[in-house]
């Protein structure tokens, strides 16, 4: 019997937002979220845009939003994952895709919506809803130019059992930095604003500072449709209420010191609790131990290595002179934080000449981040610290 057969499912969703059962935290924001949504079915149309860091929860997040306000008051949510889309018309194709697919998996409304969008709805098959990409492609350039109108005709499908309409657009990396994506999202809710009956309309966008800087630049006047809501790394509490969840799910027992293990390498970070987790899930026996831990921290170390510090760190970094110092920066005895003044006594001349430059890099790169004195830089995650002190460690035993 393979782990897959004797352990089934791992509640661990690395790289994928979370499942609303295994949602933990973000009480605030959540409460924030649903005050803005119970304005919406009031009448008043708002526009909020998620930021943080990649892998901070985003998403997860305006998912579990979704859900809820379609509870209570009442919204129905669209959350559209723009991916590839780099025009208005990818959006507008992404959108429709989004409403078909996600109509199906709610009886109330799918007729309807069905009905409404019956010109792209091929035959049902096995395997789910055909949609005739074609036909919507020709005519995604009037969607895009008539979208208010589109979310209009949408909702008063569904009007009879809802109060308003959620719309999630979510990785927006290839639309931020486009003038058009800018004043699009300005004018729809300008435009609705304007009018005589205002659609109640909730716009959440989901990206990353950066992505949101880039929308400003574009068209300074972005900058007043958004409030923003801004998630910062998890407490320890949270964390643990997570893995006590999702341990408890696939019907492990995990031990208290196992669980300090887990917690402190995870540092808050939602994608790296759900890496260091998953690790475990695989190796535990029966139950999570310390042991256990940490194997699974290690493990997760090594994935990080491969995709974050391999991938992106040592491939950006070529000089000699930067790579030097990294060894250097990887062997030093300090646990996250350090001060510039102690690397630098290790360093040769020429080193010290680049070390600013160098940590400038580091947190371009998301390595490090300013600590709290002038002088001090702290690694941005554990498992990126550890993965480099290995590194360092193989390569002294040759
Ligand atoms: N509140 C949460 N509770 C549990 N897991 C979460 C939570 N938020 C995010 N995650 C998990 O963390 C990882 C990153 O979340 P995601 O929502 O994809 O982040 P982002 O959209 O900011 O990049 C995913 O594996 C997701 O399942
Ligand atoms: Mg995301």
């Amino acid at each position: 019997m393979n782990n897959l057969e004797r352990k089934g499912q791992s509640p661990f969703y690395p790289g994928q937002p979370v499942p609303v059962e295994l949602f933990v935290g973000r009480k605030q924001e959540i409460a924030r979220l649903i005050r803005a949504a119970s304005q919406v079915a009031g009448g008043k149309p708002q526009a909020v845009f998620i930021t943080g860091e990649y892998g901070i929860g985003k998403s997860s997040l305006a998912r579990f939003v979704r859900v809820l306000a379609e509870e209570d008051p009442g919204l129905l949510g669209f959350h559209v994952m723009l991916g590839e889309a780099d025009s208005l018309r990818d959006a507008a194709v992404r959108t429709v895709q989004t409403v078909l697919q996600s109509a199906a998996a709610r009886p109330g409304p799918a007729e309807s919506i069905r009905n409404f969008l019956a010109k792209y709805v091929g035959e049902q098959s096995l395997f789910g809803l055909k949609i005739h990409l074609d036909r919507l492609k020709r005519d995604a350039a009037d969607i895009s130019r008539g979208y208010l109108p589109f979310l209009r005709e949408l909702y008063e499908r569904v009007a009879g059992d809802y109060r308003g309409l959620m719309l999630i657009l979510d990785e927006i990396n290839g639309m931020a930095g486009k003038g058009t994506f800018a004043r699009f999202l300005k004018n729809l809710m300008d435009e609705n604003a304007l009018s005589d009956e205002p659609l109640p309309l909730f716009l959440i966008l989901c990206g990353t500072p950066q992505r949101h800087r880039e929308i400003i630049e574009r068209h300074k006047p972005a900058d007043r449709v958004f409030e923003i809501a801004h998630i910062e790394i998890m407490s320890n509490e949270e964390v643990q209420e997570f893995f006590h969840k999702a341990f408890d799910r696939a019907g492990l027992r995990i031990d208290e010191d196992a669980l300090a293990v887990l917690t402190t390498y995870s540092g808050g970070l939602p994608k790296l609790m759900h890496l260091v987790g998953d690790a475990a899930f695989w190796i535990a026996d029966g139950a999570v131990t310390k042991d256990t831990a940490v194997r699974a921290v290690l493990a997760a170390a090594e994935d990080v290595g491969r995709k974050f510090v391999e991938q992106q760190v040592y491939r950006a970094i070529r000089s000699q002179a930067y790579r030097s110092i990294l060894r250097k920066l990887a062997r030093h005895e300090f646990d996250l934080s350090f001060r510039k003044r102690d690397l630098e006594k290790g360093l040769t001349q020429d080193e010290r000449r680049k070390l600013n430059n160098f940590l400038q890099r580091m947190k371009r790169l998301g390595v490090l981040v300013p600590g709290e004195e002038r002088g001090q830089y702290v690694f941005r995650d554990r498992l990126t610290r550890l993965y480099m002190r290995m590194e360092a460690m193989r390569e002294r035993r040759g």
